[in-house]
């Protein structure tokens, strides 16, 4: 199939670049590299010995999208391109509203335009908001508390609307839990920008001397050593899901939404002894507050992935913790300044 991937410069778009052409499909890359580095790509290349169009292109921009759907052909739509950072988000509410929503709209605008309604959306267990029982399951209430959150949840929306009202689209919703990991060449992984918000990649800076101490948010929560608990996911099993999801809504039409996790929970003290076994040696860490926003406990119930894809995350949490530590030591600065072939 030729795939328009938007977004696939980014942390599980690039992961999932490998996965669908190392299947035989042909991909079209569209980003605006707002949070990614094009090398990202030149590593896809390079990892699967194939060639692929990209376009640097912001998807909120009609004229310079509709330029590809006029000239490529395509057969359907994986849509990473958003904006994901949820403190930013409560501060920069409009920007991300732009960009996620409007972004959004004008890609599926002209979906409807080119007649290319298989679609494969990146939604988040964000929207499953904070009162409901664990495990997750699909049909459970939606809600969103940030602005972030809310673009995923209002997307979401959109897109039930419009299978209701266009029988012919196909859509799956796939609600990523904690994404984490690298491709085990260690030529891929998560760049952040900066102070890493999440889990993983602070901790992997702190074991390689960037950052001097973890701050563990909250150690009073009602979980068996009072830290967080949450459902991570080996990036690399996430993006074998995404190709699963491409079968099913080549396959049949409306739309359907599907948690991609493990269906295990693991405390953030869980995380940190992980890495200490891994790494040899102790991760600093404080006791920390709260963080504002933030969940005791989310793990997914995966079984209608399992059931309706036909798919289930594989690699468990030492491999995706070595993974992502493979990673920082290959790549200690991310991408920059970096030549493609590194090592
Ligand atoms: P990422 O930031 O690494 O990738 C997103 C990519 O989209 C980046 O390359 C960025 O440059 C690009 N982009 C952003 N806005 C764009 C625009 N307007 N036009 C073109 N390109 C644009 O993030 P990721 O972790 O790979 O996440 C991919 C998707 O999955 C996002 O939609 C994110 O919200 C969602 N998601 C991520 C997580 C997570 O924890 N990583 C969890 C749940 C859902
Ligand atoms: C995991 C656990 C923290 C950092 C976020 C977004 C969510 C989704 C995935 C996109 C929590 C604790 C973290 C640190 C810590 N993204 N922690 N010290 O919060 O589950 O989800 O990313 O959709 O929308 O909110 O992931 O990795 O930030 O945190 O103690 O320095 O680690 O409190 O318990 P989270 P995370």
């Amino acid at each position: 199939m030729n795939i328009l991937i938007t977004g696939g410069a980014g942390y599980i778009g690039s992961h999932t670049c490998i996965e669908l052409l190392s299947s035989g499909h042909h991909i079209i890359v569209v980003d605006d590299l707002s949070n990614s580095n094009e090398m990202s790509l030149e590593r896809v290349k390079e990892l699967t010995g194939r060639d692929f169009i990209f376009e640097k292109i912001d998807i909120a921009d009609k004229k310079k999208l509709e330029k590809i759907f006029m000239e490529q052909r395509i057969d359907a739509v994986i849509h990473f391109a958003g904006l994901k950072a949820v403190g930013e988000s409560v501060a920069v509410p409009l920007r991300y509203y732009h960009n996620n929503i409007t972004g959004s709209l004008v890609l599926f605008n002209l979906m409807e335009k080119y007649g290319v309604r298989n679609l494969v959306f990146s939604s988040s267990a964000t929207v499953y908001g904070a009162n409901n029982q664990m495990p997750l399951t699909e049909e459970m209430t939606l809600s969103a508390t940030n602005p972030y959150g809310k673009t995923k949840l209002y997307i979401e929306e959109i897109l039930r609307d419009l299978s209701a009202a266009n029988s012919n689209w196909s859509i799956a919703l796939l609600r990523y839990f904690n994404p984490v990991g690298a491709h085990s060449s260690g030529l891929i992984g998560e760049d952040p920008s900066g102070i890493p918000n999440n889990l993983i990649p602070y901790v992997t800076q702190v074991a390689i001397g960037k950052r001097e101490y973890l701050s563990v948010f909250g150690s009073d929560y009602e979980t068996k050593d009072g830290t967080g608990v949450r459902d991570y996911i080996h990036v690399v099993d996430l993006a074998k899901g995404h190709l699963k999801a491409l079968e099913e809504v080549t396959r049949s039409k409306g739309i359907g939404a599907y948690n991609l996790g493990t269906g295990k929970g693991y405390s953030v003290l869980d995380i940190v002894r992980v890495f200490e076994k891994i790494i040899g040696r102790k991760i600093p860490y404080q006791l920390a507050e709260r963080r504002p926003g933030d969940l005791a406990v989310s793990y997914a119930d995966c079984s209608k992935a399992q059931i309706k894809l036909n798919w289930a995350a594989k690699k468990d949490l030492e491999e995706m913790c070595r993974d992502s530590w493979n990673w920082q030591v290959k790549n200690p600065e991310g991408y920059i300044n970096q030549k493609v072939g590194i090592n």
